[in-house]
């Protein structure tokens, strides 16, 4: 079980969470002596508000928190990250609040990243509501750490060696199979764009390849982009736009956690999950703009720009996926900034040809409360990745639609995956929320893996 949790109740201090309209009805139920307190200090139960009331002993009688309009069961997060140490459990939510959700928020509401710190003081405890099976909801959490661990540490200790000992970490306990394509092997066996891009840096790119499940279960393949960090290449990126790069293997940390998730469940699939896992870096042996790869499908790609190198480390893994014919594969990757500029850091853009599955997506999405949007793989825009000298460039010769004509290039390389669906992530979080502090973020994970669950669960 996760370990802000406990199957105990006994002597858990009562948690009180309430939206602005049932204050009130609130206060009616409360002991007069509290009642005339909230009253008398203002309490209004706006978003974040948050009150630890006393017993006449000294020790804390309960906790309110506000949660204005009540519509983010993740805000009760706050309650984790504002008690002291000790074992809680709710007395009262909203209604529309499923325990699962509730108790989720708790749990991710105790995330520090602590790598490099002293160990942080104990966290408060949460008790498990009578019906709730904790196992579930605690390899999410757990999942989603893993994540947030991977993207939060800097690249120094992240490297492509670094990100697939993590990928064995995950998969060892469920006895997955990890195989690995390192350096020149690339070459030898034909994944010419991994290694172009990896190939600048001093440690070694490489190709992650974990199996796990069933033979003859439903095919399912995980794509993640596994850049420790990109400095862009030649095409070097401003000290702003580099500042936070080490995030630029957050689509691999996905994948990794939904893999946690989909063994930890069981799930009834036959799971692949391929990780190029490079640097992008500066150097005597960096690939150049102009210069043209073969790739493993057999396209030729000229390298409009440097700085294009997650389409190029994703092209040579989708191909390899796309050659099973999976019943579905997904990529993740933290693939362009235009992503970011046409709907935020908060809602990560889907693309698919598949309407069923936008439609689990968009279903599965609305009930974790893990927002998502579907963009269109808008085919007029494909005319912008025509190269004058190779079959395509992976920088589109259009300066619009960036997050459109990223997707259409990786769909030049899946042909033959009966169902693909393509998410471009932020990886991260810059206005942080209960529950989602600044940094590192597992982006559409839940989301992503609800929709599994709904296919592929017992
Ligand atoms: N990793 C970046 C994309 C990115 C930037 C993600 C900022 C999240 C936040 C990617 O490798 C990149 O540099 N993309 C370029 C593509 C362009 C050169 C065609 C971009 O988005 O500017
Ligand atoms: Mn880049
Ligand atoms: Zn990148």
């Amino acid at each position: 079980m996760h370990s802000s949790l406990a199957r105990s109740a006994k002597n858990a201090v009562p948690l009180y969470a309430v939206a602005e309209a049932k204050l009130r009805a609130f206060l009616d139920k409360r002991p007069k002596r509290e009642a005339a307190f909230l009253k008398g200090s203002g309490f209004s139960a706006h978003d974040g508000e948050f009150v630890i009331v006393p017993a006449a002993s000294g020790e804390i009688a309960c906790a309110i928190l506000g949660l204005g309009k009540g519509d983010d069961p993740l805000a009760l997060a706050s309650f984790a990250e504002r008690l002291p140490a000790g074992t809680y459990r709710y007395a009262v939510l909203p209604q529309d609040f499923s325990p699962s959700l509730a108790v989720l928020g708790w749990a991710l509401g105790t995330y520090r990243f602590s790598r490099y710190r002293k160990k942080p003081k104990p966290a408060p405890k949460l008790a498990l509501p009578a019906d709730l099976d904790g196992d579930e909801v605690s390899r999410i959490a757990d999942a989603v750490f893993v994540a947030r661990d991977l993207i939060n540490t800097p690249a120094n200790d992240m490297g492509p060696e670094e990100l697939a000992a993590a990928a064995r970490d995950v998969a060892a306990p469920h006895g997955a199979k990890v195989v690995e394509v390192v350096g020149d092997a690339l070459i030898k066996q034909n994944y010419p764009l991994i290694h172009a891009v990896g190939r600048g840096s001093a440690r070694a790119p490489r190709l992650i390849d974990i199996k796990w499940g069933r033979a003859g279960a439903p095919t399912l393949t995980l794509v993640g982009k596994g850049v420790c960090f990109d400095t862009g290449g030649y095409d070097i990126k401003s000290s702003g736009g580099m500042a936070t790069m080490k995030k630029d293997m957050g689509g691999a940390a996905v994948c990794l956690a939904l893999a946690r998730m989909i063994m930890g469940a069981k799930l009834d699939v036959r799971l692949r999950v391929l990780i190029p896992a490079v640097e992008n870096s500066v150097s005597g042996s960096a690939y150049r703009p102009l210069d043209v790869f073969p790739s493993r499908k057999g396209l030729t790609v000229e390298i409009g720009n440097t700085d294009a190198e997650g389409r190029l480390v994703l092209a040579d893994a989708l191909a390899e996926a796309d050659s099973e014919s999976p019943d579905l594969l997904i990529d993740i990757a933290t693939l362009t900034g235009a992503a970011r500029v046409a709907t935020g850091m908060e809602l990560p853009p889907f693309f698919t040809d598949d309407e069923q599955l936008a439609a689990e997506l968009m279903q599965s999405s609305a009930e974790v409360h893990d927002p998502l949007w579907r963009l269109p793989l808008w085919r007029p825009y494909e005319s912008a990745l025509r190269s004058s000298v190779a079959d395509l460039t992976n920088m589109p010769d259009y300066g619009y639609a960036g997050a459109i004509t990223a997707a259409l290039f990786l769909n030049r390389f899946v042909t033959e995956a009966k169902s693909w669906v393509h998410f471009d992530i932020a990886g991260w979080t810059d206005r942080p929320k209960p529950g989602r502090p600044r940094g590192a973020e597992a982006t559409a994970a839940r989301a992503i893996y609800q929709m599994l669950l709904a296919r592929y669960g017992k």
